[in-house]
């Protein structure tokens, strides 16, 4: 059965807004997108009204959630700020539901509470069950930030922790991929995704929702949306770490994701090149300014190693991302090798660690693992 995009609006005419009109006349709703059961779309508000909101999209998720046929709703509450006020105005101007985009377009939740308050939806909601949160991020893309990630989680795998994966990619999740998963996560009772368990990983992504070739086109508020209802809208059961696969950049979605998602740290990869430290450099200073502790840098691609003779090569002057870390006071977590074998089973869906776990790039995951957890020592035990 194919869900309409009149049956989402039908089951939203039964949802009040608080302006005391249905939420489809409430001129707040972006437009709806309806794929194979997957229903996406932001109810967008002015920042200052947004706590009145909040119950709103609750019922509104529900109420779509209710549709038969419905598999999946993702309903975004996106607050607009005025573009260069630091904070939401007190007053909010009557029908200011401008969609210009001109910086002040800010998910509710990196609106901060006045001095002291407990915002309950500020970043510091953590993750009932899960102890550490820590993000793989690199400055700019293609450096090898998912394999890693993905081998990373399989080294902490192997250091006994129980961990997870998300694939926070939404613009192109490549974990089906690198996985193989291609089915589609199941609802428990409560209508919570239930993560797919593969290679002793519990892993979410976007991907496994839609098709490979459908377009998903994300506005900006959405992206955090999205995220943060993969985070909190999926039966993660007790994990010690939860590996998130960041997209690539450090853009406005990219800190405000770094800014709402309650991280304990993050993990830069890196390649030798100098273009890519520079994006490298630019991701710890992201990092930094929301707080989150930068865990270390990894070398990805460091040095070229023949996968007939072993002899190494380093084509790209390595050594690059060590002599950084030391120059930025940050840990350097290891250097991984330009490898086939990598990049085959990467594609094959299965990775290096778990397919290879006596070779050599197995080793050097797990040595990477066995730093990250040595950090996370003191948060892992507490759990
Ligand atoms: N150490 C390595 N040796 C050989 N190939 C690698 C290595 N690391 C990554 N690759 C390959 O490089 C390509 C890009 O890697 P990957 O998708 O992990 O990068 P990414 O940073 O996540 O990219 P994106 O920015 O597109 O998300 C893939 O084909 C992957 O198999
Ligand atoms: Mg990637």
């Amino acid at each position: 059965m194919s869900v309409t995009q009149q049956q989402v609006l039908d089951a939203l005419s039964k949802v009040m807004s608080p302006r005391g009109v249905a939420l489809p006349h409430a001129n707040v709703l972006s437009a709806i997108t309806v794929t194979d059961g997957k229903v996406f779309f932001s109810v967008n508000v002015d920042a200052a009204e947004a706590r009145a909101w909040e119950n709103v999209r609750a019922q509104a998720e529900t109420a779509v959630r209710a549709i038969p046929g419905v598999t999946v709703a993702m309903i975004a509450l996106t607050a607009e700020r005025k573009p260069g006020s630091a904070t939401p105005p007190p007053v909010p101007k009557p029908h200011s539901h401008s969609h210009g985009h001109a910086g002040g377009v800010q998910p509710v939740a990196s609106h901060r509470p006045p001095q002291g308050g407990q915002n309950p939806m500020s970043k510091q909601a953590e993750i009932a069950g899960i102890a550490a949160i820590i993000a793989v991020a690199s400055g700019k893309g293609g450096v090898g930030k998912s394999t890693t990630a993905l081998n990373l989680a399989l080294g902490l795998r192997d250091q006994g922790l129980r961990v997870g994966l998300l694939d926070a990619d939404i613009y192109g999740p490549s974990v089906p991929r690198l996985t193989g998963i291609h089915e589609k996560p199941q609802l428990n009772a409560e209508r919570k995704m239930i993560p797919i368990t593969r290679f002793g990983l519990s892993i979410m992504s976007i991907g496994f929702l839609v098709e490979e070739d459908t377009a998903m086109i994300w506005r900006g508020p959405m992206v955090m949306s999205a995220i943060t209802q993969m985070l909190r809208d999926v039966a993660w059961g007790t994990l010690d770490v939860l590996v998130v696969d960041m997209p690539p950049g450090t853009g406005d979605a990219q800190l405000t994701l770094a800014q709402n998602v309650p991280l304990k740290g993050a993990i830069i990869i890196s390649t030798p090149q100098d273009l890519s430290l520079i994006d490298a450099r630019r991701g710890l200073a992201m990092f930094k300014k929301v707080n989150v502790p930068v865990l270390g840098i990894v070398e990805n691609m460091s040095y070229f190693q023949c996968p007939h003779c072993g002899t190494r090569s380093d084509i790209f002057g390595h050594g690059g991302a060590r002599h950084e870390a030391e120059k930025l006071g940050v840990p350097f977590l290891g250097e991984i090798p330009l490898h086939m074998s990598i990049r085959a089973t990467s594609d094959a869906g299965t990775p290096v660690v778990d397919s290879e776990p006596d070779g050599p790039h197995a080793a050097i995951y797990r040595a990477i693992g066995a730093k990250v957890r040595e950090q996370l020592q003191g948060v892992i035990a507490a759990a």
